[in-house]
């Protein structure tokens, strides 16, 4: 995998020299193409077997007892997800732009995950301040979905049962500043620096595939993410765009 030093010698040939941008360019296009050729041939089978299980399960649901049934469920579901995680991740870079109301998406997205938390009867407190007028904004409304979902859900997952989730969102001259903070675990200053990696995860079912998607979408988009911890007190993820 490649990591910011070698992104950066990349970006550096590619400047100056033409064939190389030409060649590189074609490189990352075949490697994308591969990647989602590989993903969709396993997903298309995986699909079939998870429906072929969930049909012998509610046919025969003693197949519950036997050794291992509930652990072959649990993988199943696991590598659908980390599938559809790797296309998402994959497809991260590729904008498919439209000019939407930034403030009426999050608003709708903080609204969806209080009733998520709500329908799990979670006490998780959820708090959000999106600003008004912050005008219209040019990007790819589902992938900034995708950034927004990805943060809150490892916040939710950092809180565990009980804590504090907020989400908030203002314009600064020509920036959005969306900030998403939890009084959850925190963010050891040792790992830090690993964890917009792909791959990397410290949860028992994580694909660590989140906050790379959600780099990798930021920065398509001209903007930034920072992370700010303090473990046991606050953990904020800052993403930055440009309007
Ligand atoms: N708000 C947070 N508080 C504490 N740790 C976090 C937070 N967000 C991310 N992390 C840490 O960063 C790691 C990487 O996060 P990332 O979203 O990339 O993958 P993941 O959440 O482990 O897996 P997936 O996103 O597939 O569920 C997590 O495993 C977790 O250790
Ligand atoms: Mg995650």
């Amino acid at each position: 995998m490649l990591n910011n030093i070698d992104i950066n010698k990349m970006n550096r040939l590619m400047e100056e020299n033409k064939d190389a941008k030409q060649i590189i360019s074609q490189l990352l296009e075949n490697y994308h193409t591969s990647v989602s050729m590989i993903a969709h041939e396993i997903r298309n089978p995986l699909t079939l077997i998870s429906s072929s299980l969930q049909i012998v399960e509610a046919q025969h649901p003693e197949v519950k007892e036997f050794y291992n049934w509930g652990q072959i469920m649990e993988d199943v579901g696991f590598m659908c997800g980390l599938l559809n995680q790797l296309s998402t991740f994959n497809n991260s870079g590729t904008l498919h732009h439209s000019v939407f109301s930034i403030e009426r998406l999050l608003k709708n997205i903080a609204v969806s995950f209080a009733i998520s938390l709500d329908a799990e009867e979670s006490d998780i407190e959820f708090k959000s301040s999106i600003s008004s007028g912050m005008g219209d904004f040019t990007g790819d409304k589902i992938k900034i979905e995708e950034v927004l979902l990805n943060l809150l859900r490892n916040a939710k997952d950092a809180v565990g049962t009980n804590g504090v989730i907020s989400l908030s969102a203002e314009r600064k001259n020509d920036t959005i500043i969306i900030r998403c903070a939890d009084n959850g675990c925190g963010i050891p200053e040792d790992i830090a620096d690993t964890i917009f990696d792909p791959f990397v995860t410290y949860k028992e079912n994580g694909t660590g595939l989140g906050l790379s998607t959600v780099k990798r979408i930021t920065e398509a988009h001209g903007g930034t993410v920072t992370l700010d911890s303090s473990p046991g007190t606050e953990t904020v993820f800052t993403v930055t765009l440009p309007v």
